[in-house]
Formats: C-alpha cells, sequence, structure tokens
C-alpha cells in the first residue's frame, strides 16, 4: 500500500503523539520520553523514537509506528487511523472503495451525523424559533463569544428537525438508530431523541463532535440534562469534557481544573481559565484521571458545594487522582455556589485568586472529618482520622510527603501524632507485603548482544561484513537470535543495489535496516524486543557501526572461549578424580590445543569467527 508509506513519512510521530502525550527531549538523540498512556505509571517509560518513527514502552511493551499508535489511543480501525492523519495534515486519501470495512463504515456516518445535527442545533439557536434558548442562555449569563466557542444549540420540539435533514443525506437505517440521536416507534418511523432542549455538544480529544448534552430549560423538563447514550464513538467513561479546548491550557498552567457540570465549565472558561473540564454526567474514571495526567500533573477539584459533589469528590475523583499519581488541590467556594454562580456573583478576578490559592486535598478532607465525627473525644478523632485521611494520605508514594503530611495532618486534628505515626507506619508494612514485582518485560539481552545488533541495524557495512559469519551454532545461545536472522534474510533479500527505502533509512547513516521489513518477520514478542533494543540508550551512528560490531564479536568470542576452557578443565579433573585415566589424558590434551589457539588469536584483531564451538 504506497499511500501508507506516503503518509507515515509525511506525519511526524513526535509531533502527532505529543498531542495525546507530553513528551520530553532526551538529549540530541531524536529520542522523546513521557508517561505511557496505555498503561497506568507515575514514571515515563514510554519513548518515542523519531529518526525511527517509532514509539515503544519500556513499562507495557506497546509499540509501533504512528497508524498503530493512532489506532489504539483513539479506539480506531486501521483505515480510520490513516484518514485521521491524512486529515489532519492535508494529505488527500486515495478514493478507491472497498479500503475501509464495515466497523469504520459505521464510525464515519456516525460522526458525520453529529456534525450535521451539531450545525443544526446551532442554527435553530440562532432562527426565530430559538427565541426562548437564547433568552435563557442570556438569563444564564453566557456571552454570544461562549455559545460560538462551545457551539451551543438548540434543539426544537416538533421531534421531526434532525430526522428530516438525515433522511436528505440518505443516512441508512442502521447508521440512525446507532448514532442515539434518533428514536424508532413501534410503526417504523422516528422521532429526534432531542426536543426542546438547549444542545451542549461534546467533543472528543481531536475536537469532532461525538455526543450531545440536552438541557431542559423549564422546571417541568425531566431529565434536567438529557445525554447521548453510548455508541460505537461515544465511550461515556473516557471522555471529558472541553478536553479538547482544555489541552493546550492545562500544558501551559500545568495544572487541570475539574468541575462537575457543562455550565460549570462554560462559566469557567469565560472568566479566562482555559483549562477546565468536566466527566460528562457520569462518575470519575480511572481512564479520566489518565487522560488528564497525559497533559498536566495538579489537578484543583472544584466541585458544587452540595453533599452529593462532596461525596464524589472524597470517594472517587480524590483516591483516583492520587492512583494516578496526580496532585491534588480543591477549591471549597464559600457562599454554597457552584463555579458558574460563583464566577458571576464574584467575578473572574476573585474566582482566579481563590482558584491559585487552593489548599492541598488533605486539609479539605480534615474538615470534612471535623464535621463528620466527635472531635471531642480522642476515639472520635482517631476514627476521622483513620476512616477519612488515612486512605488519602496512604496513597502518597513519596515517604517523606507522607510522613509530613501525617504529622501535619495528626496537629489539625488534634490527635496524637505519635499515634499517628505509628498507625501509618502499620500500614505502609501491610502494603509492602505483596511486593509487585516489576512489570515483566521479556528476558533481558546482554548488553554485547544488544550493542551488536544496534550496530548491524545502523550499517549495512557492518550487516555485510558480519551476518554471514554469524552462523546457526554461533548465535543458537543468542537470546534475541529471532531478530539476528530476521535481520540476515532482510539484508540477504535487499542487499545490493539501493535497497533500504528512503522513507526507511535513518537521515544519519544513509543506509539503517528496513524496519517494517524487519518486524513483519517477527513474532509479537520479538517486534517488542527489537523496539526495546533499537530504542536503548547505545544509539548506534552509522560510521561506529562496524567497529562496534567487531568489538562485541571479539568480546563475545573471548567470553565464549573463556568458558569452553573453563568447562573443559572441569571435565579434565572430573575424569581424574573418577579414574578414567584415558579419558583425562585426552582431554587434557584439548585443553592444551584449545589454549594454544586462545593464546595465538588474542593478539590478532578481532571480527573472525571461529568455527568450533563446544
Ligand atoms: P448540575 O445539575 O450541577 O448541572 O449537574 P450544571 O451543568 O451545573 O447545570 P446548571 O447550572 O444546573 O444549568 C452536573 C452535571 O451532571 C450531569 C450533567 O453533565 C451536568 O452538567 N447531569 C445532571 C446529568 O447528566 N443529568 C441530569 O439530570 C443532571
Ligand atoms: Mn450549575
Amino acid at each position: 500500500m504506497e499511500f501508507v508509506e506516503q503518509l507515515k513519512s509525511q506525519v511526524d510521530i513526535v509531533k502527532t503523539i505529543g498531542e495525546y502525550v507530553r513528551l520530553k527531549r532526551l538529549g540530541s538523540t531524536g529520542r522523546y520520553v513521557g508517561l505511557c498512556p496505555f498503561h497506568q505509571e507515575k514514571t515515563p517509560s514510554f519513548s518515542v523514537n523519531q529518526s525511527r518513527q517509532w514509539y515503544h514502552c519500556f513499562g507495557c511493551g506497546v509499540g509501533g509506528d504512528v497508524l498503530k499508535f493512532v489506532m489504539e489511543i483513539d479506539g480506531l480501525t486501521f483505515f480510520e487511523a490513516l484518514k485521521l492523519l491524512a486529515e489532519r495534515h492535508g494529505i488527500p486519501m486515495p478514493k478507491r472503495a472497498g479500503f475501509s470495512d464495515e466497523q469504520s463504515k459505521l464510525r464515519g456516518a456516525l460522526y458525520d451525523i453529529h456534525l450535521i445535527a451539531a450545525n443544526l442545533f446551532q442554527a435553530s439557536l440562532r432562527a426565530p424559533q430559538g427565541a426562548e434558548a437564547r433568552a435563557y442562555l442570556a438569563k444564564r449569563g453566557v456571552s454570544a463569544e461562549m455559545i460560538e466557542t462551545f457551539a451551543l444549540g438548540y434543539a426544537e420540539p416538533s421531534g421531526q428537525s434532525l430526522v428530516r435533514r438525515l433522511a436528505q443525506e440518505r443516512f441508512s437505517p442502521v447508521d440512525l438508530d446507532a448514532s442515539g440521536l434518533v428514536r424508532k416507534r413501534d410503526d417504523g418511523s422516528r422521532y429526534d431523541s432531542f426536543r426542546g432542549r438547549l444542545m451542549f455538544p461534546i467533543h472528543d480529544e481531536s475536537g469532532k463532535v461525538i455526543a450531545f448534552g440536552g438541557r431542559g430549560m423549564r422546571e417541568e423538563d425531566q431529565p434536567k440534562y438529557l445525554n447521548s447514550p453510548e455508541t460505537p464513538i461515544y465511550r461515556k467513561t473516557s471522555v471529558l469534557y472541553n478536553l479538547n479546548r482544555a489541552k493546550n491550557g492545562m500544558r501551559s498552567s500545568g495544572r487541570a481544573v475539574l468541575v462537575e457540570g457543562y455550565m460549570d465549565v462554560i462559566g469557567v472558561y469565560a472568566a479566562g481559565i482555559k483549562e477546565v473540564v468536566a466527566s460528562c454526567g457520569t462518575a470519575f474514571t480511572e481512564p479520566q484521571a489518565r487522560k488528564l495526567h497525559l497533559h498536566c500533573d495538579t489537578v484543583v477539584i472544584n466541585f458544587d458545594p452540595d453533599a452529593a459533589g462532596a461525596d464524589a469528590a472524597e470517594t472517587k475523583v480524590i483516591p483516583r487522582l492520587l492512583d494516578e499519581g496526580l496532585h491534588v488541590r480543591v477549591l471549597a467556594l464559600n457562599g454554597g455556589l457552584d463555579p458558574d454562580e460563583y464566577v458571576k456573583q464574584n467575578g473572574a478576578e476573585v474566582y482566579r485568586v481563590h482558584l491559585d490559592s487552593a489548599a492541598g486535598y488533605f486539609h479539605w478532607l480534615a474538615d470534612r472529618a471535623r464535621a463528620r465525627f466527635d472531635m471531642r473525644s480522642a476515639e472520635g478523632r482517631m476514627d476521622a482520622f483513620k476512616k477519612v485521611l488515612m486512605p488519602a494520605v496512604e496513597k502518597l508514594s513519596d515517604k517523606l510527603e507522607r510522613a509530613a503530611v501525617a504529622s501535619d495532618l495528626a496537629d489539625y486534628l488534634g490527635v496524637d501524632r505519635g499515634v499517628v505515626l505509628d498507625q501509618f507506619k502499620r500500614a505502609a508494612a501491610d502494603r509492602r507485603t505483596p511486593a509487585p514485582a516489576a512489570a515483566p518485560t521479556g528476558p533481558a539481552v546482554p548488553p554485547l548482544e544488544r550493542m551488536l545488533l544496534n550496530a548491524l541495524l545502523a550499517s549495512r557495512v557492518a550487516r555485510e561484513e558480519i551476518l554471514p559469519g554469524l552462523s546457526g551454532a554461533w548465535i543458537e545461545d543468542f537470546v534475541a537470535r529471532d531478530i539476528f536472522e530476521a535481520l540476515r534474510a532482510v539484508s540477504n533479500a535487499t542487499s545490493g543495489a539501493a535497497a533500504d527505502s528512503a522513507a526507511d533509512s535513518d537521515p544519519n547513516t544513509g543506509d539503517a535496516i528496513a524496519f517494517r521489513a524487519l518486524e513483519e518477520r517477527l513474532a509479537p514478542a520479538s517486534q517488542s524486543l527489537l523496539r526495546q533494543i533499537a530504542s536503548a540508550d547505545e544509539l548506534t551512528d552509522g560510521e561506529v557501526a562496524l567497529e562496534q560490531a567487531r568489538n562485541c564479536l571479539h568480546r563475545m568470542e573471548t567470553g565464549q572461549r573463556k568458558r569452553y576452557l573453563a568447562a573443559l578443565k572441569a571435565k579434565v579433573i572430573a575424569a581424574q578424580r573418577n579414574g578414567q585415566a584415558d579419558e583425562a589424558r585426552s582431554l587434557a590434551l584439548e585443553l592444551m590445543r584449545a589454549e594454544n589457539a586462545a593464546a595465538e588469536s588474542t593478539g590478532a584483531s578481532g571480527g573472525r569467527i571461529s568455527g568450533n564451538r563446544a
């Protein structure tokens, strides 16, 4: 598929992945690291290699090229990933039908339906029938600019306008029913799911409309918010409202502000705090915490001051954020107002000041504990500490921070400091007992083998000199044996003329191996091993590759000879001990010959492989 190659050569993997993950550049090696978006971790083991245009996670083993990344992170099929990247880079797709499969076609139709719906709702809000909705927004203090920014709309009450509009576009009944935006009566006729509601489009991270929340505008409109159901393009538990607009702000400010509602997001955003997001009418989830962490390290929770909001913050949100390794602050606004109302009553400046001075979550928890337990008795204070604070403080991974917070809190609650620290140590010891083994990342490749492979990957000259001599017996017990063999096969297949495709070769060397060809010959475990080896620190550059390969071979050979001689010696001794005089003598002779041969070759410069191995 030439188009795939063409696309990949025009797409920068670092830039693309960088939209989802904060990447740090490592020196001048063209390598970048960040937190892996595919598994939970607090220190970065996710690596992106710019010259080789691939990514690899040392923690969980995932890896591949830019297309694989987009497929996995956005849950797309191959075709959809291709289309997304092509669109983003303004590369026209070849107009070949049959390129796409059923699943991608359905999802493609659903994106189209949502875009059409969003446009229709926006138009209705501006039209005469949108007067009531416009008045409602005005009453709520939502400016024209925010209406535009958030693409707010109005679903008119007839229940027919979207159905009719979609009928004009000739979507299939399957597409319509899968969208969640229309409903079917028993007689087979269809009507709009959202009627007479103010519409909040929900976007995915890349800015596509994937769902809606619809707010009723009168007391009798129940439920207050109606939300899209889950569909093939909308997985509620991993979506955050406004993430598409907030992520840049999150990166520049280093924090996210987490609120409960659509209206809160808009109110806070209007106050100039763009790094604000909300979970869409669902409990806060682990994948949502993960998404926040990919863009920033601190989350300020600013929930509604009611009991439901505070309970959710205490039991769901704070623990999940801490588990994710995020710093957590809580902004509790006075006056019983939610963020949106607060901003409106007190102004953006006052809100900002409070936001910037929001305290660590433990003080907020301590205040909650005080209100719930009898703080006059020692047991009550101890209970407050154990039930409300311990579970959260325990999640702090930094030992010193934990101890400091614990003693700080003991003072704050009037609990004996010694008793608290004692409790704390006990809990920590409990947690330590079943020490989780480090994530298995497959067999470790010995350094010499790794360096040899890197040298061969980097340089054609090295491959041509070294590979023919790496016979079956020589690489028999290599950990990365499969890779060496695949390398030999690819190298043989492509030796001679301008073999490696331009898109693949390393710009520094001009003759690095074609990685894709190599990968295609490998089982997934070996592919992962290959990426691991090739992403390791010893990046070889083409000029020194041959020298490095020769040195590795020489040192491996010497090591092998040493092991061979030691084994032979042990055999001689064993034979003598067992009284097998003849056997001992012939072994001793062999040993002598081998030692002589070794002495001869040590002076010579390495590179040739001795054929006789034990
Ligand atoms: P709120 O009731 O706090 O909504 O619910 P809000 O966004 O602040 O809206 P206003 O100010 O009352 O107009 C918080 C969030 O919970 C979800 C919505 O996502 C809402 O934004 N929710 C609420 C529902 O999904 N359904 C409901 O019936 C109510
Ligand atoms: Mn509200």
